[in-house]
């Protein structure tokens, strides 16, 4: 059965679109099929994967999200290849930033992309389906959610990487109302400094809180995201040896695992 997840937070940098491609990465290496699905105007989990001419293509030609969305087209036809044999994609597009005014009037727009991927979750050709959500709360992130069976939320190790998440969390509490089926995955504890002293607070902070779970393994900066970012990969194939590579996978097994 493919499951579809998303990562959202509306703080913005949280480490959602890194732990996207990082997870697709992980779980593609370990066999598991996947549909990469860059929901963000930034197009920065397309960036991943293919390079800045590239994406940019996808986003004059109508090969993007966007339209697959407005014209209500089969999903199949968006699918793009990349280089790993288990990943592909559909890339987003600067139109993005029109979606919501696009949803609005439309009926039952809450369940527009849910709808579009019924028939590649049906087929059961992937066993991830992976959302990349903008930092934002609105109807297109409502879309996202109730389109997935699970959501991760990133949080950043800072003082303000907390802030918000009581937000983040009424919002989901909603959306279940709307769509039962939209469960909280866990929260991922994402760019940790060992310099500075978050970490601590924050994990303390996320384990007071009744009926949320917080992934045992967390991610740490590491300069090697950035430079497979600059190289349009993800860290788990530039550099496997690097330790946010290495964490990437532990995570992958850890969702295995749940
Ligand atoms: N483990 C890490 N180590 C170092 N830098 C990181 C790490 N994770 C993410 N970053 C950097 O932090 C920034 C934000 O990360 P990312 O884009 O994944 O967050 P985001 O939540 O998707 O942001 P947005 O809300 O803008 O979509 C990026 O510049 C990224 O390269
Ligand atoms: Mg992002």
């Amino acid at each position: 059965m493919t499951n579809v997840i998303c990562f959202a937070n509306n703080k913005g940098g949280s480490g959602k679109s890194t732990t996207c491609s990082n997870l697709a990465s992980a779980l593609g290496i370990m066999g598991k099929k996947i549909l990469l699905i860059d929901g963000d105007m930034q197009m920065n989990l397309s960036l991943s994967f293919f390079d800045e001419d590239k994406v940019l293509e996808c986003a004059g030609n109508k090969n993007n999200l966007y339209d697959a969305v407005t014209s209500g087209r089969n999903l199949s036809s968006y699918i793009l290849h990349t280089d790993n044999d288990n990943i592909d994609i559909i890339v987003s597009s600067f139109l993005m930033s029109s979606i919501e005014l696009e949803l609005g009037p439309k009926k039952h727009r809450e369940f527009i992309l849910r709808k579009l991927l019924s028939a590649v979750k049906e087929s059961g050709e992937y066993d991830y389906i992976l959302i990349d959500a903008p930092p934002t709360l609105g109807i297109w992130v409502t879309d996202i959610l109730c389109a997935s069976d699970k959501v991760i939320i990133p949080v950043e190790a800072t003082p303000w990487g907390l802030f918000g998440l009581a937000n983040m969390f009424d919002f989901l509490k909603k959306i279940r109302e709307i769509s039962p089926e939209t469960e909280l995955l866990g929260v991922l504890i994402t760019k940790v400094d060992e310099r500075k002293n978050y970490y601590k607070q924050t994990r303390e902070t996320l384990d007071s809180l009744d009926d949320i779970h917080v992934f045992k393994n967390i991610i740490h900066v590491d300069s090697a995201v950035e430079w497979a970012q600059d190289a349009s990969k993800t860290v788990v194939t530039y550099k496997k040896s690097s330790r946010s590579a290495k964490e990437y996978t532990a995570l992958a097994k850890e969702i295995l695992r749940s």
